[in-house]
């Protein structure tokens, strides 16, 4: 039997509709909360440097509202570790951030400045946050999130995503093959695996059921699809389709 498969619903978008007019509505705390009723296991929620949906007010409402955990996503800059320092957040998930992108396109390239990343998880490891590491499936990547200590590995699905979406099914199938294959040697190196990065009903089914994915963060369809359905039936059909998945 595999593990239970969490779901962390990521939120920054309704903060983009809120941001796009510049009030206070619709509040992502709301939704936050509405997704803990809904079954979501987590939140996730990134601050990016530039602010361009999520607020400093908004993690230190989603702080005192919650009941399930807040996964804090933040670039490693000394600025988001303070905040993270004076919130202590039940995990932190370290993204690359550049501020022409419009969403977070790769993963994190730890070999680049693993001495660096080092020093700055451990304090954050000290606070007793949960240090995860956005990467690619990539070996090399994978070793040196074990080095420098963090506790967990985020795997990047935009790749295979978009390749289904885009129908390059040979690409795809390869790029499930790499998560797959990382995932289990990620679990082996004692990390745990989580994965995200544009995951719909139809592309979550084989990242659902690779038994050593004990956490899946959706946020960007899961709003969108919002609009169709409501958030609360949005997400319980995630949530059927990954047990779904995960017991087949
Ligand atoms: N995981 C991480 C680390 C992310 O940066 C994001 C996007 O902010 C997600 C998961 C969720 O991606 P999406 O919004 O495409 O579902």
């Amino acid at each position: 039997m595999s593990d239970p498969l969490r779901l962390g619903v990521n939120i920054d978008h309704v903060a983009t509709v809120r941001n796009a007019r510049g009030g206070a509505l619709p509040d992502p705390v709301r939704a936050a909360k509405l997704a803990e009723e809904a079954g979501a296991d987590g939140i996730t929620a990134h601050l990016r440097e530039d602010r361009r949906h999520i607020s400093d007010d908004d993690i230190e409402r989603l702080m005192d509202a919650l009941r399930v955990p807040l996964n804090f996503e933040m670039a490693a800059t000394d600025e988001m570790q303070a905040i993270a320092l004076r919130h202590r957040p039940h995990a932190v998930c370290l993204v690359p951030e550049r501020r022409e992108e419009r969403t977070t396109e790769g993963g994190l390239d730890i070999l680049r400045e693993e001495d660096r990343l080092a020093r700055f998880i451990a304090p954050l490891r000290e606070a007793g946050a949960r240090v995860s590491m956005f990467i690619a499936a990539d070996r090399g990547q994978i070793d040196a999130a074990a080095r420098i200590g963090a506790q967990v590995v985020e795997l990047h699905t935009g790749a295979y995503c978009d390749a289904h979406a885009e129908g390059h099914f040979g690409d795809r199938d390869a790029e499930l093959a790499r998560i797959a294959e990382m995932a289990g040697h990620a679990a082996a190196r004692g990390l745990e695996v989580h994965a995200g990065h544009g995951l719909t009903y139809e592309s979550v089914p084989p990242i659902a059921a690779l038994p050593q994915v004990v956490e899946l963060n959706i946020g960007h369809f899961l709003i969108g699809e919002a609009i169709f359905r409501g958030l609360a039936p949005a997400i319980a059909e995630m949530r059927r389709v990954m047990d779904d998945s995960r017991r087949n």
